[in-house]
């Protein structure tokens, strides 16, 4: 690997790309693969084992392009999956959002003895207790309110965007509990739900810090790759995103386009039954065994 090889960057869908648009302005030279697996989302309402065997595939379908680096650009697959995949892939660098996020939350709390810190994330991902622990690791007395978000990502997915009233419904009726707990920081645990940030920052009010952890993580690469050095230089001119799904649907370039802010190229399609091909064990060799 060099710094000319590419970051890999993996959600179940859409949401990742708010963390690749994050990496580009952080990184603008250097090249991203985009893998939203769309065939098999949501990630959120599946167990630790299924989504791991996703990541494992992924990782190992895109493993040839030689990665610099590998970001897990999802937070439930990030809750379930990071250790085991890390321990996979022994040489590649791995990172996930959960420690960016988590540190984005604590800086925002500011000096505030027992802050509330509110997260809004899948049903996996509150169910593992990885922003607990990650909070709760850098500031012991943080008081946290988490809330099952189910109805965004499939919402999101579907192109709805903020003036749609069952966007405002669904996010009115998640966020009321909280705001009535008087929240002062608002973590977005879920990389889709960036994309509905204004709305979500104008229901909670101008007073509660609203924490995309998508820059966060963009820094934490950037410094990864630096004490690596494998820092792309600027002599190259301006990297490229393209992108991997696994079911090609024409709506996922038209909405990537308007996560990333840019027109995209048209996704390669890449069937789930060539990632379980890809990924699968060694087989022994049963000629030797006869
Ligand atoms: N963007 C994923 C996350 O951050 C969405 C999960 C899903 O597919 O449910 O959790």
């Amino acid at each position: 690997m060099s710094p000319g090889s590419p970051i890999l960057v993996l959600d179940s869908g859409l949401g990742g790309l708010t963390v690749a648009k994050a990496i580009r302005e952080v990184l603008p030279h250097d090249d991203i693969l985009y893998f939203g697996d769309t065939a098999r989302l949501p990630y959120g309402s599946k167990t630790a084992a299924t989504v791991t065997t996703f990541i494992r595939q992924i990782i190992s379908y895109l493993r040839p392009h030689d990665p610099k680096h590998v970001v897990i650009a999802c937070n439930t697959a990030t809750a379930l999956a990071l250790p085991a995949i890390r321990s996979e892939f022994p040489d590649l660098s791995i990172s996930g959002v959960i420690e960016p996020g988590a540190k984005a939350a604590v800086a925002a709390a500011g000096a505030k003895e027992v802050p509330t810190i509110g997260i809004i994330a899948t049903e996996a991902t509150v169910r593992s207790k990885a922003y607990e622990r990650a909070i709760h690791r850098r500031r012991h007395h943080a008081r946290l309110l988490l809330r099952p978000t189910p109805l965004i990502v499939p919402i999101i997915e579907e192109g709805r965007g903020t003036d749609d009233p069952l966007v405002k419904l669904a996010l009115r009726q998640y966020l009321e509990p909280l705001i009535e707990r008087k929240i002062d920081v608002l973590v977005l645990g879920c990389t889709h739900y960036p994309i509905l940030k204004n709305l979500i920052q104008k229901i909670v009010g101008a007073k509660v810090k609203v924490i995309d952890s998508g820059q966060q993580c963009a820094e934490d690469v950037a410094r990864r790759l630096r004490s690596a050095g494998l820092l792309r230089g600027d002599s190259v001119g301006g990297g490229s995103i393209r992108c991997f799904v696994t079911d090609d649907s024409p709506r996922f370039k038209v909405l990537a386009s308007r996560f990333i802010g840019h027109e995209i190229d048209s996704p390669k399609w890449v069937s789930p039954d060539e990632l379980y091909r890809v990924a699968l064990p060694p087989q022994p060799d049963l000629r030797k065994a006869i």
